[in-house]
């Protein structure tokens, strides 16, 4: 008994691969929902609103949403989750962060990220992933997860394919 209840959570454990298979089948079937919820919507907001409700409950995060580009801030936009600050300064926060880099980041513990701005001292990391039009940087898509290194690189290739379809 004692050995198969070892065999039974050594499988578990040895099955980083198949936890990623899963993801990645999870994060597909989502954007095909995305492509059906924004086919036929223009509208930015309704889109930012439906793919926000639809990561989050698909993946469970602690927070889900777009903050979007307005003058030299970032002003919360359609999200799921708690009460979040409402303006984040740009190059300020991770938010302000990727804006300015234009690039993706992976915050795999939000205390040692420097300048990270808490909003709840529940999220323990975090992905925030531009939104373009052309050049420039229109909006961020930001999560956090009350799990340490919640996000990888399966996280963020298909989070970033999903942002380019928010347009
Ligand atoms: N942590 C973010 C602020 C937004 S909240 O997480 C919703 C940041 O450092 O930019």
């Amino acid at each position: 008994m004692i050995e198969t209840v070892k065999i039974y959570a050594k499988r578990f454990s040895d099955r980083p691969d198949e936890a990623a298979k899963a993801k990645k089948d999870k994060y597909s079937l989502v954007y095909r929902q995305v492509e059906a919820l924004v086919e036929g919507e223009d509208d930015t907001i309704a889109n930012m609103s439906n793919i926000a409700a639809l990561l989050h409950t698909t993946f469970g995060f602690w927070w889900t949403g777009f903050y979007i580009v307005r003058g030299d801030e970032l002003v919360l936009g359609p999200f799921q989750g708690p009460v979040a600050c409402s303006r984040i300064p740009f190059g300020r926060g991770v938010c302000g962060t990727s804006w300015q880099r234009k690039e993706s980041i992976v915050v795999p513990d939000v205390e040692k990220f420097p300048g990270h701005i808490a909003c709840s001292s529940q999220s323990r990391s975090e992905i925030v992933v531009p939104i373009f039009r052309g050049e420039e940087v229109i909006a961020v898509l930001d999560i956090d997860s009350r799990e340490l290194n919640a996000f990888d690189d399966i996280d963020r290739e298909s989070l970033e394919k999903i942002a380019k379809k928010v347009r």
